[in-house]
């Protein structure tokens, strides 16, 4: 990690031992915090993130740079970073502030499921990137039963008028009701793509949850409004997985 020196205020915003800057010049007069051993109650300290020892109450603070949080979107909110009507996905998180955290690629605003947030752009880039190839599976459940001759179009390609779908991987769960579930595993990410390649095969998606990337699947325990937190190595361990 690069080295960075910032402000003692802002290294304890960032490091969530307070609310923000100001809550941060509140906290010193009142708490025993310590930089490499002395107390220290200035906000204009330089703390350099790489050497300095930030101790809070006895517990050392850790920063760090880039954060990488799995959430299981819940349908109605917005995979933006702000929005004049609806809440954003940002604002189910409190440690990732709009100002440096964004989800990584979108879903739709009634599609729920796993969704990554963080602050590391080339790592959002490297997964986004089409050359990549990373596929992303989606529970979809569907209007009637997608035809045999459907199935094979979902699988081989479907054009439209802005993109031929790459082949998908289809698979049907079950049928109850007049709907079905299934899975499509697409390796883009086209707008709205998994509903118009249902649509172009007679069959429209009624509810819609991503629930793997490569490797990495949405914890069946947790919960839409729920997140997590991992590392970029368990990250880019899991999704670039082969099995
Ligand atoms: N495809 C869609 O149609 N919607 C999404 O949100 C994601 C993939």
């Amino acid at each position: 990690m690069s080295k960075e020196t910032m402000r003692l205020d802002r290294f304890l915003a960032l490091t969530n031992a307070a609310k923000s800057r100001s809550d941060a010049k509140k906290l010193l007069k009142t708490q025993a915090l310590t930089v490499n051993g002395v107390i220290c109650r200035a906000p204009e300290q330089q703390i350099d993130t790489d050497h300095d020892t930030v101790m809070l109450n006895g517990k050392q603070l850790i920063y760090l740079q880039y954060r990488y949080f799995l959430l299981n979107k819940p349908d109605g909110v917005v995979s933006a970073t702000k929005d004049r009507i609806s809440d954003t996905v940002l604002s189910l998180i409190p440690e990732a502030d709009a100002k440096d955290y964004f989800p990584v690629g979108r879903l739709d605003k009634d599609t729920e499921g796993l969704l990554l947030v963080t602050n590391d752009g080339a790592f959002a880039h490297n997964l986004t990137s089409p050359s990549k190839k990373v596929p992303k599976t989606y529970l979809a459940t569907v209007t009637g039963r997608v035809s045999e001759e459907g199935v094979k179009r979902l699988q081989n390609g479907i054009t439209f008028s802005d993109f031929t779908s790459k082949p998908a991987q289809y698979e049907f769960i079950c049928e109850k009701d007049g709907f079905s579930d299934c899975l499509l595993t697409i390796t883009e990410g086209h707008f709205h793509q998994v509903k118009r390649m249902f649509h172009a095969v007679g069959n429209e998606v009624v509810r819609l949850k991503r629930i793997a990337i490569g490797g990495l699947t949405l914890p069946d325990d947790l919960k839409p409004g729920e997140y997590l937190e991992y590392t970029k190595e368990q990250l880019n361990e899991t999704i670039y997985r082969v099995d």
